[in-house]
């Protein structure tokens, strides 16, 4: 079986690389696709790069170039919900794309082929992702320092199996967070690239799950240090939850 791992940021994706094993590296499309072993099992290893169209096309060489069996998507995401706290895992039930609109044509959130009901992840891999984030939070202090938990308020990391809504924009006021919020079904959080992976996946069946760091609150009110967040926690949540669900396997 082979797994691909798409990360929606380069820190997350450079610190799987100095994992792999056996690597070999294939350029395609401005992408470097990295095939080998990762804790014992074969992956394929790849930036998305941001946005909506540069994960669905890295997605669609995964399947139909790659040849993977799997996909698991990494990355960081806005929280939409009071209860989605900085530094929680969301693991995707659904995804939505919240920036479609064919209307008068179709309904608003209408998506071809898909509907407007949203893109359901695969139920079992996004359940074993959910037990390896747990173990993760539950042995988080081995991963990062007391002075990063501290400066980040990582005391209480929650894992979540919430939607997530997709949409090429990042969201930083609370218009469009509430707009998001209101149309459409329980949101939980908002990123820039899973319901087009969730889509790709889909018309190709290819089971998918999506996990994301919450890393603001989609407001004006994000006061954190951006790049140290990247670095020294949601890079290191995706590397140590993708080792505790590679070794389960
Ligand atoms: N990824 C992380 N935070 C985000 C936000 N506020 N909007 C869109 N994508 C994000």
């Amino acid at each position: 079986m082979k797994i691909g791992i798409l990360s929606a940021m380069q820190e997350e994706f450079d610190l799987l690389l100095s994992e792999v094993k056996d690597a070999r590296r294939t350029s395609l499309g401005m992408r470097e696709y990295i095939e080998g072993t990762l804790y014992g099992k074969d992956v394929v290893l790849v930036f998305s790069q941001w946005g909506k169209t540069a994960s669905a096309s890295t997605t669609a060489n995964l399947i139909n170039v790659f040849k993977i069996d799997r996909l698991i998507f990494t990355g960081v995401a806005g929280g939409l919900d009071a209860q989605a706290k900085i530094g929680d895992i969301v693991i995707a039930r659904r995804l939505f794309h919240h920036d479609v609109d064919a209307s008068p044509f179709k309904r608003r959130y209408y998506v071809p082929l898909v509907g407007a009901d949203g893109i359901a992840s695969d139920d079992q891999l996004s359940d074993e992702l959910s037990s390896a984030a747990q173990k993760f939070v539950a042995d988080i202090a081995q991963y990062i320092s007391e002075e990063d938990r501290a400066e980040f308020s990582l005391g209480d990391v929650a894992v979540h199996r919430k939607n997530i809504a997709t949409g090429d924009q990042f969201i930083k006021t609370d218009d469009v967070r509430t707009r998001i919020m209101t149309d459409l079904p329980d949101m939980y959080a908002v990123e820039m690239e899973g319901a087009a992976v969730a889509q790709v996946c889909w018309e190709h069946s290819i089971p998918f799950a999506v996990m994301r760091t919450i890393s603001d609150t989609a407001n004006e009110h994000s006061p954190m240090d951006y790049p140290k967040f990247l670095d020294r926690v949601a890079s290191i949540y995706s590397l140590y939850i993708m080792k505790n669900y590679l070794e389960s396997l």
